[in-house]
């Protein structure tokens, strides 16, 4: 364990008893690996998050992204509560799922048709069965360093202990992520470098009798925070549709982040299929397959299933509807780029003043930072270019000034965070990036 200028006795002690318990002391294989060890939380308001030996932290984690509204917004909280009272679950229709999803409806080009399922993985797992059954073909192709959840068809990939591992750009090794995949798995998986259309067409070209379709984040958030290149996503796009494949967005990271309509608004690029999640009900366990109503027709009438015991619960609905209205009501979107743009360029300042090598980038609502001598990151190739170490002393060395930040060096915007809180975190991060430069005598 680390070692760190705040307190975490309580945290350490209920953590050492958890692992008597709970497989590795968490609930989910990202959450072991905090600093200084997995910490307990006792409340969350706004844009903080408090921890059983008070520490208060400013959070941009916002548990891993679902908070767009921050901890505990009143409005969701009300209808939560509204909606629970008048039942939890029906195990059938009722007025408000209607409602969330006629609204999805209006909000997203590709949702012409949707189910509800509780987490993104869930959702991905769907839309990878719906691509099979439309195309009859057994392949996806997808993305090295992209996450499309933890289900076996997207276990591959996900990352590298090095370059060299991950063979050459033209045919990468298919990498498992876990043990336990079934023995065939990773011939179903195809992979290659984001961003390199050219590598796209040539292995479609070659693969499109067995290639279902393809799938992507639309913006790589989940590996350095990578723009698409211009016309990749378009490009995309024009190669599934001359090859007969489906393009399906994994958008739970980008969707409702940077637009309502997710990132196929922003970058009007329809796909056939998208996936939304996290940050869809403010924390609350929803997701959503959407897609074109003639692919959709076969969930529509059971050639497809999807099911699931607790899809579409009253108080997720609930928390779904409250979440968008209030988004639209405070203009969301437009402060989460406002106040994403005005940290990324006070780190950027405080880059260039100490002369460290460093990479901040991203569309604003969320945003990566990393220690490299790149200037532009492209695919998980470059970013695993960058300096861990560096990178997880800034973390540490934020976490001791009470900012929270998500490990990998992600950071993520709410509608609670203030310019002021904008401010004090690029001040606090001035004295750690300040420190780093000293020890590594930049
Ligand atoms: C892009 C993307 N897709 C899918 C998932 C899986 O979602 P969940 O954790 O809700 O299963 C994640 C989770 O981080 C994600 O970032």
């Amino acid at each position: 364990m680390n070692t760190t200028t705040k307190s975490h006795t309580k945290s350490k002690a209920l953590y050492e008893r958890a692992c008597e318990s709970l497989a590795g002391g968490v609930s989910s294989e990202f959450r072991k690996y905090s600093y200084p060890h997995p910490l307990f939380y006792k409340e969350g308001k706004g844009a903080h998050i408090i921890d059983v030996d008070d520490n208060d932290y400013l959070d941009f984690t916002l548990s891993q992204g679902p908070l767009i509204l921050g901890h505990s917004h009143p409005t969701v909280l009300k209808r939560v509560q509204e909606a629970s009272e008048s039942g939890q679950l029906f195990a059938g229709q009722h007025i408000q799922e209607l409602e969330l999803a006629e609204k999805l409806q209006e909000l997203i080009p590709s949702a012409e048709m949707m189910r509800f399922c509780l987490s993104g993985s869930e959702s991905d797992h769907t839309a990878i069965r719906l691509a099979r059954a439309v195309t009859k073909k057994p392949k996806i192709l997808r993305f090295e360093g992209h996450y499309h959840g933890w289900f076996d068809n997207v276990a591959y990939g996900i990352g590298a202990p090095s370059e060299e591992a991950m063979g050459s750009r033209e045919n990468p090794n298919i990498l498992p992520w876990t043990e336990g995949l079934p023995a065939d798995g990773a011939k179903e998986c195809m992979l290659l470098p984001w961003n390199d259309l050219e590598l796209v067409e040539k292995t479609v070209a070659a693969h499109k009798h067995e290639l279902a379709a393809i799938i992507t984040e639309p913006v790589m958030c989940n590996n350095g925070c990578i723009m698409p290149k211009e016309g990749f996503l378009e490009g995309l796009r024009e190669i599934c549709d001359r090859h007969g494949i489906l393009l399906i967005f994994d958008e739970v990271i980008t969707g409702f982040r940077l637009s309502l309509g997710g990132a196929q608004t922003l970058f009007n690029v329809t796909p056939d299929l998208s996936i939304f999640g996290k940050a869809m009900a403010n924390g609350y366990p929803i997701s959503v397959i959407a897609g074109k109503k003639k692919y959709m027709q076969l969930v529509a009438d059971g050639t497809v299933i999807h099911a699931g015991t607790i899809n579409s619960c009253n108080p997720c609905i609930a928390a779904a509807l409250a979440t968008i209205e209030v988004m639209e009501s405070d203009h969301t979107n437009e402060k989460l780029f406002r106040l994403g743009k005005r940290l990324m360029a006070g780190l950027t300042k405080i880059k260039e003043e100490t002369g460290l090598k460093m990479l901040i980038q991203g569309p604003g609502p969320m945003f990566n930072v990393s220690f490299t001598e790149l200037t532009e990151v492209h695919d998980l190739r470059d970013s695993m270019k960058s300096d861990k170490q560096l990178s997880s002393q800034f973390i540490q060395g934020m976490a001791d000034e009470g900012i929270r930040i998500i490990g990998r060096g992600l950071w993520y915007i709410s509608n609670a965070h203030t310019e002021a809180d904008i401010d004090y975190a690029i001040d606090k991060a001035a004295i750690v990036l300040k420190n780093i430069a000293r020890e590594n005598s930049v």
